[in-house]
């Protein structure tokens, strides 16, 4: 798909019901995760790094969203590209763009929670610097999930 950038988007309090309709089917289809439109609505995300949305302009194609935990440390509440786009690099650039921002507000590290069976995911994390630290039992409808923690990068690394 032509023209498609990630690019930082306003409060989801802001949002119109048919967009946050659209970003809420979106995760339904990439995660299996369904969340109430008042419930993302108040996600505490971040102004400054937590908001970015990969676009064409007209329609939104994937979400990068984060959150501030402290003065240097974020949390990565949800991240998918729509499945049709998914392994073309949109991913890859959505996390730089993301990683940038976060580095340019003084966040240092980062956080996460992935399902332990998405092992494209835990492994893109693990280039990019992260670690599982703790399971999460349960955690995904019976799945168990890892939290993974490390430095923030904006690249992959062969490490
Ligand atoms: C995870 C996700 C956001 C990545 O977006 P993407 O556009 O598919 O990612 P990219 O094409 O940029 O690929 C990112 C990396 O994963 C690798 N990759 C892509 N598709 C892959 C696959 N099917 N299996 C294994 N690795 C894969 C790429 O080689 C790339 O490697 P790199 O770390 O060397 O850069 C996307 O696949 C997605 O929405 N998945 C479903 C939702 C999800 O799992 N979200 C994460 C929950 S924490």
């Amino acid at each position: 798909m032509d023209g498609l950038r990630w690019i930082p988007t306003s409060s989801l309090k802001n949002w119109s019901e048919s967009r946050l309709e659209n970003i809420r089917q979106l995760i339904i289809q990439t995660t299996g995760e369904s969340y109430q439109k008042p419930r993302l609505r108040k996600l505490p995300l971040d102004e400054k790094f937590g908001l970015w949305i990969l676009s064409d302009g007209l329609t939104d194609h994937g979400l990068l969203w984060a959150m501030k935990m402290s003065e240097k440390h974020a949390r990565v509440l949800a991240f998918s590209v729509a499945e049709n786009l998914q392994g073309n690099g949109y991913g890859s650039k959505g996390w730089s763009h993301f990683a940038r921002a976060a580095q340019s507000s003084g966040i240092r590290t980062v956080q996460l929670e992935v399902r332990q069976d998405n092992f494209g995911a835990v492994q893109m994390y693990h280039r990019r610097g992260l670690r599982p630290k703790g399971c999460l039992r349960g955690f995904y409808r019976g799945y168990d999930g890892w939290l993974m923690l490390g430095p923030l990068h904006a690249n992959a690394s062969s490490q």
